[in-house]
Formats: C-alpha cells, structure tokens, sequence
C-alpha cells in the first residue's frame, strides 16, 4: 500500500479526505496540522479525534505552523464551525498531539522512505514553505506531492479572485511554486484548484446513498434539523454520524451563501488524486501567487503559454469526473466504517 503524508487543517472536507485515505487502505505516516479552518493547535485535535474513531489512534498527529509566514492567523468558523468539524464531536486529547515539530515528522518521514511517500496538502501551505526551506530536497524526496489551493480561472471562494488556502498564506504558496520552478515534470506538484474541486459539489442524497450502501440508516433530512446544534445523525457507525454531522453544517453553510444545499468536497477529491484513486487529466504550467496587494491577495496566476518565459513549476489538474469521486467516497466511507 502506498504511504502518505496528510497536512491539514480539518476541516469539514478535510475529515472527508482522512476518511477517504483510511477507507482505501492508504498507509498514513502522519498527519500534521496547520492552522486554517481553525488554529493549528485545534485542527491537531481534530485529526487526532477523527483517527481514533476511524480506528487509527496509532497514527503520529503533529502541530506544525500557528501561523502564516507573515500574515495575521485566520480561521473560518462559519464555514466549518467553531472546532472545525461542524456539529460532529471527537474525542479532543491534547496528549495525542506528538512532541516532535511537523517539520521534524515530515523530513524524518521523506528521508527514512525516499521516494515512497506522498506529501497531500489540503491547507495553507506554510508547512511545505518551511520544509523547502529547511530540505530543498524535498521535490525528490517525495514520491509525489499533490495540493489542493488556488482558483485559475476566478472567482475565489474567499474574496472574488482567491480561494481559501492561497488566500490564508499567500507568502507560502508563492514559495513552494517558486522552489519548484524548472524540476521534471514528474516532480511538480499536482494542484487541485477551484475549478476542478468545485465540481465535487456534495449533497444530502448522495450521502444518504452512501449510508445506504453501508448498510447504515439514512440521516432523515427535515426541516427540524436545519441549525439544530451538536450530533444528530444515528446512522449505526461511530465514522459515518461524525460523518454526516460535519456535512450537514457544510451544507448549511453553503446554502447560506446561496450555492443550494450543497457541499463542496476540495480536499476529498486531492486525496483521490494522492492515492491515484482520480481519473484526472493535468496541464504543466507555471503558477504565481500574488502576495503584496490587498485586493489580489492569494490570487493564482498560470501561465500555460510560456508567455512569462519561466520554467513550468505545476501540474495543474484541468479536468475530473464528480461522479467517480462520489462513488470512490461511498466505497471508501463504508470500509472505513467497518
Ligand atoms: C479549501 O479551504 C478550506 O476551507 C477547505 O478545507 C479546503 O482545503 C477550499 O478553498
Ligand atoms: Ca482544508
């Protein structure tokens, strides 16, 4: 089975890439954490808390980078609650949060397996800032290195241009596309960005199929339900009440910001494309981020057309089939709740 390094920052979709990793068999070296959806500190628990009831307590969860390399430390509590997981609980254990650094995790983890574990980024990327800086060996240390950020072809999720990741540390992003810039295509990393993630828009029917297929009571959508806090879901499995609870504060999330009753699922469909579950087709490409101005903050610039003159620095991930991604999920969910 394939290893992989997980940098999060649960995260309701977040949770949904663990379960997914999980319930396909990936080997988990480690989950680090960053702050994003919530502080660093809370989406450590919050990995912690999702492995132990995935069954997986034995997995080494690390605290890396509190803040961005230079902005403010920004959260989103409305879009994934105030602990990140929506309305589900998990058990919260700080002595499950590891000793080590991530930095330390991660380059011990690359070095003792070089070209074996894939580096899956579903957050603002400071915590790959800081391993370039620290290993620039890292692009080959790597097996392969897939980030889910940026939004090519506008609009953003977070201001009109710039998607939440790209947005949360712009200074990080710019730098990891910077240290990758003139490497062999096979070790550009593949971006999943809006585009393509948006696609995997989540509804209550789909997850309902899914609790079906897992042999599991459906969630009973109504309008009692609606902003009703903490768990709901009896679905008969500890993984997929967690499941649903975390969904149905996305869903209502996105229907406040009128997108429908909808969710979309970024990081789910990055660690499809980490495991090579993905059917995908890429582009090589050079990416920039812009990080001095205010009103472009975090936008991705690509330029597929060599117009800039620079070597490429990224795959692009350009096209995705959604229903795939769904079925892999109800496939992988129901295994992961066995
Ligand atoms: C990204 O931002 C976060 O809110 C999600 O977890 C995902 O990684 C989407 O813009
Ligand atoms: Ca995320």
């Amino acid at each position: 089975s394939m290893r992989v390094l997980v940098d999060m920052d649960p995260g309701i979709d977040d949770a949904c890439a663990l379960i997914q990793l999980v319930g396909a068999g990936a080997e988990i070296a480690a989950v680090t954490a960053v702050g994003g959806n919530a502080s660093a500190r809370q989406c450590a628990l919050n990995a912690a808390g999702l492995l132990e009831v995935l069954g997986h307590d034995d997995v080494e969860v690390a605290l890396g980078a509190e803040a961005p390399l230079r902005c403010p430390a920004e959260t989103t509590p409305e879009t994934h609650g105030p602990q990140g997981l929506g309305y589900a609980r998990v058990p919260w254990r700080e002595e499950r949060i590891s000793a080590r650094p991530a930095l330390d995790v991660w380059l011990e983890e690359l070095r003792a397996h070089p070209g074996q574990s894939v580096l899956l980024c579903t957050a603002p990327l400071t915590n790959l800032a800081l391993a370039l800086r620290a290993e620039p060996r890292l692009p080959e240390l790597a097996k392969q290195i897939v980030i889910m950020g940026g939004a090519f072809h506008h609009p953003g999720n977070t201001t009109p241009t710039a998607e939440w990741n790209t947005w949360c540390d712009p200074d990080a992003a710019k730098e990891v596309f910077a240290a990758f810039e003139g490497l062999p295509e096979e070790r550009l990393p593949i971006v999943c960005a809006l585009e393509t993630t948006e696609r995997i828009a989540y509804t209550p029917a789909l997850l309902d199929a899914l609790l079906a297929d897992a042999g599991r009571s459906p969630v009973g959508w109504s309008a009692d339900r609606v902003r009703q806090p903490g768990p709901l879901a009896g679905t008969g499995s500890a993984v997929l009440d967690v499941l649903a609870d975390a969904l149905r504060f996305y869903f209502e999330f996105h229907h406040d910001y009128d997108q429908g009753y909808v969710a979309h699922l970024h990081d789910l469909f990055a660690a499809q494309v980490a495991t090579g579950q993905a059917e995908i087709t890429t582009a090589v490409t050079v990416i920039d981020v812009e990080a001095e101005s205010d009103l472009l903050r975090g936008t991705t610039v690509h330029d597929d057309r060599g117009i800039w003159g620079r070597r490429p620095n990224a795959r692009r991930v350009t096209g995705n089939d959604p229903d795939a991604v769904f079925a892999a999920f109800a496939q992988a969910a129901g295994e992961a709740s066995r």
